[in-house]
């Protein structure tokens, strides 16, 4: 990519999944059928989403000094993820997610952030000259919001697309959503930052036109496996999705915003940009795990060839 590299700032934690029939009800006991630990963390995921498709990577993070932490790191230097800016921090621990998942593919999940709470506006200072000359800017919301604010605010003075994938989603303010290019929330998320109800295609429009009015350039509303819609303010069109068995729906969003980014990175357009996004997102929901999931380019061609 010769010199033009992704810089993701987001969060990185140990995913401790259990599988079972159902995801259980409040206050019920359920025997599980299978139990694994896997690196995950939705920057951590788009990272290395990126990585695996052949994106030079930059994150920016924070981890404790424990050996979730060890189990990371080892698994970014596998897919050559820069990790200059991931500091390691004594006596706070690794961010973690408890995720439990049902024969259907679909989970529940709780993240306790850890060392991904104490990640400053200061850290992306200390990472301002990556982020000014990268190609591409992607955040997320398990970390501070003041710390994504900072990372958009460098990448809007240098003209860097800055992408924000607003998950797990909070209403956001108008200064954060004007320096925002690409947003791309699911229908949940988009209920929560523009109060409309996402569940076709119309309502999908509608919440994207309320955030293309705060000033987001594009508008990327994910729909599971009815599809997408893409709108800008020229207009809107809707994808339809890859159907697919599902096994695991974990890191999904994280996978389409990593091969995104990846895309436009490589100047590709918006539309061609979705495509693969949307690619790569049926094929890891094909697999188990969240970064254990992201396939690489040769993988993802064997997949679409079937
Ligand atoms: O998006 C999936 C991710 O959400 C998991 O890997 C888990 O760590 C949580 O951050």
């Amino acid at each position: 990519m010769a010199g033009k590299h992704i810089v993701v700032v987001g969060s990185s934690n140990m995913d401790l999944v259990a599988k079972a029939p159902r995801i259980p009800v409040i206050g019920e006991t359920l025997t599980g059928t299978d139990f694994f630990m896997v690196p995950g963390g939705k920057g951590a995921n788009q990272a290395v989403a990126a990585a695996k498709l052949g994106a030079d990577v930059i994150l920016v993070a924070k981890l404790g000094n424990d050996l979730f932490a060890s189990k990371s790191l080892e698994n970014f230097k596998s897919v050559n993820i820069n990790t200059t800016h991931i500091e390691q921090l004594d006596g706070v621990p690794s961010g973690i997610a408890i995720i439990a998942i049902d024969d259907n593919g679909q989970n529940s999940i709780i993240v306790v952030p850890g060392a991904n709470g104490k990640l400053t506006p200061a850290d992306i200072d200390k990472a301002q000259s990556d982020i000014k000359s990268a190609a591409v800017v992607i955040a997320q919301l398990e970390i501070p919001i003041e710390t994504v604010e900072r990372a958009a605010k460098i990448a809007n003075e240098n003209n860097v697309p800055f992408i924000l994938d607003p998950a797990p989603a909070k209403p956001l303010s108008d200064k954060l959503l004007s320096m925002v290019d690409i947003i791309k929330p699911n229908e949940t998320e988009a209920k929560i930052l523009t109060d409309i109800e996402v569940i076709d295609q119309p309502s999908a429009e509608k919440a994207a036109n309320a955030l293309l009015a705060k000033g987001v350039k594009t508008v990327i509303i994910t729909l599971g496996e009815k599809g997408l819609l893409l709108a800008t303010k020229d207009g809107a069109k809707f994808i339809e999705a890859i159907a697919v068995q599902a096994v695991d729906s974990t890191a999904a969003g994280d996978a389409f915003t990593g091969a995104l980014a990846t895309a436009i990175a490589q100047g590709k357009t918006i539309t061609d940009a979705v495509e693969l996004a949307k690619a790569v997102a049926a094929f890891s929901v094909t697999k188990t795990g969240a970064q254990t999931s992201m396939p690489t380019l040769k993988e993802l061609n064997e997949f679409l060839e079937k």
